[in-house]
């Protein structure tokens, strides 16, 4: 009797072989790098002016925001991380520093000096802004050339949505 639910016996083909991934050619990485280094400088931008916002936060909601904008400088900095080196991971090397960061990111400089809480904000949400358009350029641009580098923009997207609105909930009045 034959066991219908018996899958045929697969011969080992040469096609079979492990090999490398759709993710190691060389144009994959380079897609990849152009989309995720502009994401890793917005992000690594926010992380700095980030930290400013902490330090030069004032008002009734000090505390609050003051720490909040520490876990928002921490997540930047392990989004950056996180994009930086998925473009690594697939070969190439990655332009995180200060100056290439400050010459690319669109983000408008904050004000210098203390700030009352609400501007504080403002100029971070608009860094977070700014970074999301780069973050939403890698969503669609990646999305057919590697879906493995894709899900990580994608999973930055989440966070900075998330920060973004708790941020935002300590100004927002409804
Ligand atoms: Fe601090």
């Amino acid at each position: 009797m034959t066991d219908t639910k018996t899958a045929p016996k697969k011969t080992t083909k040469a096609a079979d072989a492990p090999k490398a991934t759709k993710g190691s050619s060389a144009d994959v990485a380079a897609g990849v790098a152009q989309y995720l280094t502009p994401v890793v400088q917005e992000l690594v931008a926010l992380a700095v002016n980030g930290k400013q916002a902490h330090w030069h936060v004032r008002g009734v909601n000090f505390i609050a925001v003051h720490e909040l904008l520490d876990e928002v400088v921490a997540h930047a900095q392990g989004w950056a991380d996180e994009a930086a080196e998925r473009v690594v991971a697939l070969g190439l090397p990655v332009d995180g520093r200060l100056k290439s960061v400050a010459d690319r990111s669109g983000a408008v400089n904050p004000k210098l000096g203390f700030q009352p809480y609400d501007e504080a904000i403002a100029d971070v949400i608009a860094q977070m802004d700014v970074a999301t358009e780069k973050v939403n350029d890698a969503i669609e641009g990646l999305e057919e050339l590697d879906p493995a580098s894709q899900d990580v923009a994608i999973e930055i997207r989440r966070g900075l949505d998330k920060d973004r609105w708790f941020l935002f909930s300590h100004v927002a009045v409804k």
